[in-house]
C-alpha cells in the first residue's frame, strides 16, 4: 500500500504521516517512511531519539553515491545513466525506530530546466522503486504538491491525502495539488481536515472541496503543540488525537478494499 501525504505547509501532515506510520506497524505492518519534504522533519514526529536524528544524511546530500551509481564524474554536462540500480538503498540508508524503517531524501534541485544532477536522478530512481517494486506500507511525507509522484508511478500510489486546516489558503492549495494530481492521473484523491475546532470547521472544510473524499478530521490539540515543542512524537499523546487517526486509518483501507 502506498500512501502519500500533501497539503500547504503547517497544516499537519508530517504529524499524520508520522502517527499512521506508528499505527501501521502496531499492527504488525511493515512499514517504509519516506521523507520527501525538503523541510524533512518526519522522524522526530515518528520518534526517533535525537542522536539518530542527528546522523540522518538525506539522499540528495550523498554526492558521491549518485556519483558512483550513475556513472557520473560531477562535472556539468557529463553523461550518466538514468536508471541507476537502487533496490539495495532502502536497506542500506534507511534508519529504523519503533518498528518504522525511515528513508530521508532531501532537497532535490527543482530547477525546472530539466536539471539532470546526479542526486536528483538518483532521488528520482529512488522513489520511482519504493513506489513500483516495494511491497510494504510505504507513508510518504510531502510538500505541498506532487513533484515527486511523475507520470509512471501515478497510478502505483493507492492514495493520495491532501490534508486541510479551516482556511481558504489550504483549501487553494488542495484545489491546486488536484489539478497536478489529475494531470498525472491519480486515483484515489482523499482529504484530511486538520485542526478543526469545531463540527462546523469540518463542514466548511467538505463544502470548500465537494469533490474530495473525507477521510475524517483530526481536532486541533494543545498536546500536539506541546508535544512538538518537546521534540516527542504525536503518537503519544494518545486518547482523542489517536482515536481519530486510527479512523482515518480504517476509513482509508476501508475505501480502498472496494
Ligand atoms: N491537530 C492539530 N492540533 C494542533 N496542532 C497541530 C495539529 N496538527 C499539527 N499541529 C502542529 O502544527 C505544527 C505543524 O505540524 P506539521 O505536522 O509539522 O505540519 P506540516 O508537516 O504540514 O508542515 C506542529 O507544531 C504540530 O504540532
Ligand atoms: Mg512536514
Amino acid at each position: 500500500m502506498k500512501i502519500a501525504i500533501t497539503g500547504k505547509g503547517g497544516v499537519g501532515k508530517t504529524t499524520l504521516a508520522g502517527t499512521l506510520a506508528r499505527l501501521f506497524a502496531r499492527d504488525g505492518y511493515t512499514v517504509l517512511a519516506v521523507d520527501a519534504d525538503p523541510d524533512a522533519n518526519l522522524a522526530a514526529a515518528i520518534g526517533f531519539p535525537e542522536d539518530m536524528i542527528q546522523a540522518i544524511a538525506p539522499l540528495a546530500s550523498m554526492k558521491e553515491l549518485a556519483e558512483e551509481r550513475t556513472g557520473s564524474n560531477g562535472t556539468y554536462g557529463s553523461l550518466f545513466v538514468l536508471n541507476p540500480r537502487v533496490d539495495d538503498l532502502p536497506e542500506a540508508l534507511s534508519v529504523q525506530c519503533h518498528g518504522v524503517k525511515l528513508l530521508t531524501m532531501g532537497t532535490v534541485d527543482k530547477g525546472g530546466s530539466g536539471c539532470v544532477c546526479a542526486e536528483n536522478t538518483l532521488v528520482r530512481r529512488l522513489m520511482q522503486h519504493l513506489l513500483v517494486q516495494r511491497n510494504e506500507v510505504v507513508i510518504m511525507d510531502m510538500e505541498a504538491g506532487v513533484e515527486h509522484l511523475g507520470r509512471g508511478t501515478a497510478e502505483f500510489v493507492d492514495a493520495l491525502i491532501v490534508v486541510v486546516e479551516p482556511g481558504k489558503r489550504s483549501i487553494q492549495t488542495a484545489k491546486q495539488i488536484k489539478e497536478l494530481a489529475r494531470d498525472i492521473s491519480i486515483r484515489n484523491l482523499f482529504v484530511v481536515a486538520s485542526k478543526v475546532r469545531s463540527e462546523q470547521d469540518v463542514i466548511y472544510i467538505q463544502q470548500n472541496l465537494t469533490d474530495f473524499c473525507l477521510l475524517g478530521a483530526i481536532s486541533f490539540q494543545v498536546a500536539l503543540v506541546e508535544a512538538d515543542m518537546m521534540g516527542r512524537p504525536s503518537v503519544d499523546i494518545g486518547g482523542e488525537f489517536l482515536n481519530e487517526v486510527q479512523a482515518i486509518k480504517s476509513n482509508l483501507l476501508e475505501a480502498l478494499a472496494t
